[in-house]
């Protein structure tokens, strides 16, 4: 979910409106506002999206106000419906409330509170934890800011939360623990919002909350900050914000997922300029370098991650094992944080996350640092959570991605990984010098060979033409573009919603070839370097079955041109660094057979583009 607050000496409602916007890749199942016009609370929600609040807000609310905040949803308690929508109020009609995040004991205070005679209107646990605020209010006769902190204390769960009182209209309470929260400060006016991106044209100003933090958000007055377990004081830390409007822009092209896919060559360069040095020889990132030691007396390094990322995390295992000769294991974060895994402090940890704040990741880092682990992240949202509590690390600088389906970040965090693994290869010998430099001057060339690669962009759409209304694919691949395989698939089932699987190639024959007739459409990544032949083989096992075969090849290829029905070429690099460019044609696929179907490539159904609940 996502939230945004306002009080200041603006109108409240657009800064609201906007800042949801800019928010819905967080989640965008129902929307809601709140605004206080200087008597009364005027609250609008709706099933649907931010535009659809938008439509309905204007006619529900007539009044202006400098104060207000705003909710865009991704259900977890409840179904998406305009009652189950944020904002909540208390039974009183004083208290309103705005939550990212789950209460899980919100069962038991629900019990308690409808004994003490208050009742409910929706399935959300959110609606609890606003009268458990209003209860604690009346019963102690607490202030606001009180009230809110021992509430707190009796919750088990995750939330990010605004609250706001009626007859205390000069503040906002916001209070952080697992869903993150940022704090616009400018002159005479604070922002509140899930990340910075709702208020960048008004301040670079910002404060993230620490995890069981809570602030008193007052017109006029200085921040302060406290802990909510003990209430002692914490002095704010000012961040300045480098992200700026363009960034968080479509910039001329019809969705952001297709922008951000055009980006690849400018954002790898940005991920690896000034760390790499193809003419001397050194890979320096500084995260990398400070723990050096760690990584080099590793018995392993087990890799945490989800969806795309857990992808990125895939290819890593291939390129750290092959170069610097270290065990490397993946692990999706929520299998890992759940199964009591053996870790020791001789493991290390490498986290992977696009947006630093996937709740699964980040308890996997949590666990894995109480078994002593060393955990390194790599991560594309500064001073996201993620970056936070990890013991060092290297940040992808992809720059926002807003595009729910993952495609910048992706390359990017391969970028960083290889990075890595290259200079834990210099560091253990492991590669030859010739190799090593080689690896390092092609690494330089990538951005170039991406450049070339998104030319599939007028093949990739004349293939969807043709595949649009396919209702199966599968995706092959070998070795380092076997993981590429398994990400082309989630590419083209979260966007288009046509059921995909990626499969290693030579394991088709194993089962999926079942399925395999003239209707079925089938990716293989089928470069010129790596099981060239193997694949070629593989191929033609399609082909006997009557398969319709797309196939991503090494430019020049003839051998897999004769077999396959269609083929996108792309340029040579070595095997290794394959999946930077292979991935190409499948984003922009999977881009077109969804804008084909009519699908909303930005905002797919049911998904979010930052997990911050389990
Ligand atoms: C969500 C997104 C995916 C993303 C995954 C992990 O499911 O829709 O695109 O890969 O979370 O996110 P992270 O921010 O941790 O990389």
């Amino acid at each position: 979910c996502g939230i945004v607050g306002y009080i200041g000496h603006r109108e409240a409602y657009p800064i609201v409106i906007k800042g949801l916007k800019r928010l819905e890749y967080r989640g965008y199942d129902s929307a809601g506002v709140m605004l206080y016009d200087g008597t009364d609370l005027k609250i609008s929600k709706t099933k649907g999206k931010v535009s659809d609040l938008e439509a309905r807000s204007q006619q529900e609310i007539t009044t202006n106000g400098t104060i207000g905040m705003g909710h865009t949803r991704w259900a977890t308690h409840g179904v998406p419906n305009d009652v189950n929508s944020h904002p909540h109020l208390s039974n009183s009609g004083n208290l309103a409330i705005i939550h990212n995040g789950i209460i899980e004991n919100y069962e038991p205070l629900k019990k308690e509170l409808i004994k003490r005679g208050y009742t409910f209107t929706s399935d959300t646990d959110t609606e609890v934890l606003v009268n458990l605020i209003e209860d604690v209010q009346k019963k102690d006769g607490l202030k606001l800011g009180k009230a809110v902190q021992v509430a707190l204390n009796q919750v088990v769960g995750a939330y990010a939360i605004c609250v706001f009182d009626k007859n205390k209209p000069d503040e906002i309470v916001v209070a952080r623990l697992g869903s993150p929260l940022a704090i616009g400060v400018g002159e005479s006016e604070y922002f509140i919002a899930s990340d910075a991106s709702p208020f960048i044209e008004y301040t670079s100003n910002a404060i993230y909350l620490e995890d069981e933090e809570m602030a008193i958000v007052r017109l006029h007055k200085p921040l302060k900050i406290r802990k909510i377990k003990d209430d002692s004081l914490v002095d704010p830390y000012v961040q300045e914000l480098q992200m700026n409007l363009e960034q968080i822009e479509k910039g001329g092209y019809d969705h952001f997922m297709l922008k951000e896919i055009y980006e690849q060559p400018n954002v790898i360069k940005d991920t690896y300029r000034g760390r790499l040095h193809a003419s001397t020889g050194l890979i320096q990132m500084a995260g990398v370098e400070d723990n050096l030691e760690k990584f080099l007396n590793a018995d392993r390094i087990l890799i945490i991650a989800c969806g795309t990322s857990w992808h990125a995390g895939l290819v890593a295992e291939y390129i750290i094992e092959e170069f610097a000769r270290i065990p490397v294991e993946v692990e999706y974060a929520s299998e890992f944080r759940y199964r009591n895994p053996i870790i020791t402090p001789k493991d290390v940890v490498i986290a992977i996350s696009q947006s630093g704040e996937t709740a699964d990741t980040l308890a996997a880092i949590k666990l894995a640092k109480e078994k002593g682990a060393f955990v390194f992240g790599v991560c594309n949202v500064v001073g996201s959570s993620i970056s936070r509590e990890t013991n060092g690390g290297a940040y992808t600088h992809a720059g926002p991605e807003i595009g729910v389906a993952s495609t910048k970040a992706f390359t990017t965090q391969i970028t960083v990984l290889t990075m890595i693994a290259l200079r834990l290869a210099k560091a253990k010998g492991t590669l030859s010098n010739s190799d090593y430099f080689r690896y390092l001057q092609e690494l330089e060339l990538i951005p170039e060979k991406v450049a070339e690669a998104l030319h599939s962009n007028t093949i990739s759409k004349e293939i969807a033409e043709i595949y649009k209304d396919a209702s199966n694919c599968l995706y092959l691949g070998r070795g380092y573009n076997f993981p590429v395989a398994l990400e082309g698939a989630l590419k083209l089932k979260e966007i288009s919603y046509i059921h995909a699987e990626g499969y290693p190639a030579a394991e088709m024959k194993h089962g999926p070839i079942a399925l395999i007739d003239e209707k079925m459409p089938v990716v293989v990544i089928a470069p010129k370097q790596g099981h060239y032949d193997k694949i070629v083989s593989n191929i033609q096992e399609i082909k006997s079955r009557s398969g319709k075969i797309i196939a991503i090849v090494t430019k020049g290829d003839v051998q897999v041109k004769e077999l396959a029905d269609h083929v996108i070429e792309i340029p040579e690099t070595s095997d290794a660094l394959s999946p930077l460019i292979t991935t190409i044609p499948l984003q922009l696929l999977s881009y077109h057979i969804a804008v084909l179907r009519g699908c909303n490539v930005d905002q797919p159904r049911n998904l979010a583009k930052s997990v911050t609940v389990e």
